[in-house]
């Protein structure tokens, strides 16, 4: 059978960090040092099985994600570049994403990464009042993250930050005044995540004993509503649930997720999704460990478990997820096309129309889309839309 000839992004997984921050749970491990010359040919190899596999697809974009992949060598980042360049047509103005970290020696390293090919920074600034960022863990103050954002926009041309609010103790008129100091920087592209306790992380054992307390349901939803009614006035809105941008500044690597297209994962624990040569697609999971990936990948070419195929249904029930994320929504035809059946085969189209009543589902123009109530019940609502077999592959496969 022929391989689909297309589009795909790649991402590549840096698993280092320079300490762990209590929120985390990011496939993230801390060493004193790192074999990077090392790395950097085991992210060669790997490209180099890829390539072998799906020598036709045109590179739209490569992101550099972690961990803290502003701790590899401009070098690193550069063979990178190179290899891929080498190894596939890529679109011209390729979007290069790095994810930095914004303390002083990451700062010092943002020109040469910008030389080194990189064309968009993503700031991991997370806070704009020094208290909460020693609570959040991180080893860096307000004063150098904005000096980090400084420095990047005069590096790169397109820079966003990140930021994580609905915080212990903040106040939603504590918020207001951190987004518009934000606002006063004109980010293009901001990324802003409401803290989630994830199991096993240091918060989620401190919140269990009670040392903390998270704004309940109803005050995380103003959090919520505040965060879009800033953005939207400020010209950055939502086009995704937690990501707002100036039109045109959208992360082009995430849409490639959220359409539910065709990306390559290299590093530990990385992800990919791919029609490989028999035409349907695979889901593909780098191992996780980062000694056994380099391990794997010098002793066969590629850090990859084996592919599972993903049968139609769970292609449409993914491409939901995906899509619904998405302000603009989820085209009709692109589920069915995922799915291989009519939307009525796979949504529950009764409860489709209760939704749609409550105002937090709407149908037109082909798409479906969630309204800003919806998205607040994004986790929710995908599986009870989806029917009842759906619901139980989907239990089983988790
Ligand atoms: C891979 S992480 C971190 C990238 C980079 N190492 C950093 O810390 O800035 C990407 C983003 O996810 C967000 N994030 C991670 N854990 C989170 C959590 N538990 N709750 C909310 N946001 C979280 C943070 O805003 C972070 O910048
Ligand atoms: S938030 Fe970023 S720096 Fe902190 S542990 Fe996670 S990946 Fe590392």
């Amino acid at each position: 059978m022929t391989q689909e000839k297309g589009r795909a992004g790649i991402y590549i997984h840096w698993p280092f960090c320079l300490s762990k921050c209590p929120y985390c749970d990011f496939n993230v491990h801390i060493r004193p040092q790192v074999d990077q010359a090392r790395w950097r040919a085991a992210y060669g190899r790997a490209l180099e099985h890829y390539a072998a596999v799906l020598p036709e697809r045109k590179i739209v974009s490569v992101f550099f994600g972690g961990g803290t992949p502003s701790l590899m060598e401009p070098e690193t980042i550069r063979f990178v570049l190179d290899r891929i360049r080498a190894l596939w047509p890529c679109a011209s103005g390729m979007e290069v994403t790095l994810e930095a970290n914004p303390t002083s020696v990451e700062t010092d390293k943002l020109s040469a990464f910008a030389q080194a090919g990189i064309n968009r920074v993503s700031l991991g600034v997370q806070a704009l009042n020094d208290q909460d960022l020693a609570f959040l863990g991180r080893k860096h103050s307000v004063a150098q993250a904005l000096e980090a954002f400084a420095v990047a926009k005069q590096c790169v041309k397109r820079v966003s930050f990140d930021l994580i609010y609905a915080r212990p103790g903040q106040t939603l008129e504590g918020w207001e005044k951190e987004l518009s100091q934000a606002l006063d920087h004109k980010p293009e592209h901001l990324s802003l995540y409401q803290l989630t306790i994830e199991r096993n992380t240091p918060f989620y054992f401190d919140s269990e004993q009670g040392k903390f307390s998270l704004p309940g349901e109803d005050v995380a939803a103003d959090f919520y509503h505040l965060t879009q009614d800033i953005l939207e006035e400020a010209g950055l809105p939502a086009y995704e649930v937690s990501n707002h941008a100036v039109p045109g500044q959208e992360s082009r690597h995430n849409l490639l997720y959220w359409h539910y297209g065709e990306y390559i994962g290299i590093g530990p624990g990385a992800h990919g999704r791919l029609t490989l040569e028999d035409g349907r697609k695979y889901a593909l999971r780098d191992h996780h460990a980062p000694d056994l990936w380099l391990e794997r990948v010098e002793q066969t070419g590629t850090g990859a478990h084996e592919p599972v195929y993903i049968p139609p249904h769970e292609r449409f029930s993914e491409a939901l997820m995906m899509g619904l994320r998405l302000r603009e929504g989820v085209a009709a035809a692109r589920l069915e096309e995922e799915g291989a059946c009519a939307l009525k085969d796979a949504l529950d189209m009764e409860r489709a129309a209760l939704l749609e009543e409550q105002g937090w589902l709407f149908r037109e123009n082909g798409m479906l889309r969630l309204s800003r109530e919806g998205m607040l019940r994004l986790n929710a609502i995908v599986p009870y839309l989806l029917k009842e077999e759906e619901q139980q592959v989907q239990a089983q496969t988790l």
